[in-house]
């Protein structure tokens, strides 16, 4: 993504965060057959009630502000940016995520995309 943002003026990227943010979102068609165990939903769900993901990303996980919505995202990219706040290849703006993605287990992080990925759109 740098060499395609390094030379936008902020203007025009307010335009195209607002441009983007007036999107409805689409329902993500691949997510991952493992979010379909109950099993896995329930670790996942259980992690995610450990480390507080929904009291920022809000319940529906639809999120607020700042903060992004994770339902429905991509499970492939979700584990990525979790790895990445993790090992601090992907910094944050005020450093929250990656003290949210420090105890997290690779497994947990693969529990947790393949969840949110399937977690179901707000209407
Ligand atoms: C204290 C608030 C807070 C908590 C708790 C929190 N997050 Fe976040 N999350 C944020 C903020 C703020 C961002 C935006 C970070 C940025 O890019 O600057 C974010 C971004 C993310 C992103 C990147 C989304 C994208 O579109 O790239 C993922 C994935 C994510 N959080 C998952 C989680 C998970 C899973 C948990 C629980 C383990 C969690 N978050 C807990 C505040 C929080």
């Amino acid at each position: 993504m740098s060499p395609a943002a390094v030379g936008m003026k902020d203007a025009e990227m307010r335009d195209l965060a607002a441009y983007f943010a007036a999107e409805a979102p689409a329902r993500n068609k691949q997510a991952d057959k493992q979010a379909t165990k109950p099993e896995a939903l329930a670790a996942a769900e259980k992690i995610a009630r450990q480390y507080y993901c929904a009291s920022c990303h809000m319940p529906d996980y639809s999120g607020q502000k700042h903060i992004a919505r994770l339902a429905g995202l991509n499970s492939e990219y979700l584990a990525r940016q979790l790895r990445g706040f993790r090992n601090g290849e992907r910094p944050d703006i005020d450093g929250t995520m990656a003290s949210a993605a420090q105890p997290l287990s690779d497994q947990d992080i693969e529990l947790l995309a393949n969840y949110l990925a399937a977690f179901e759109l707000p209407q």
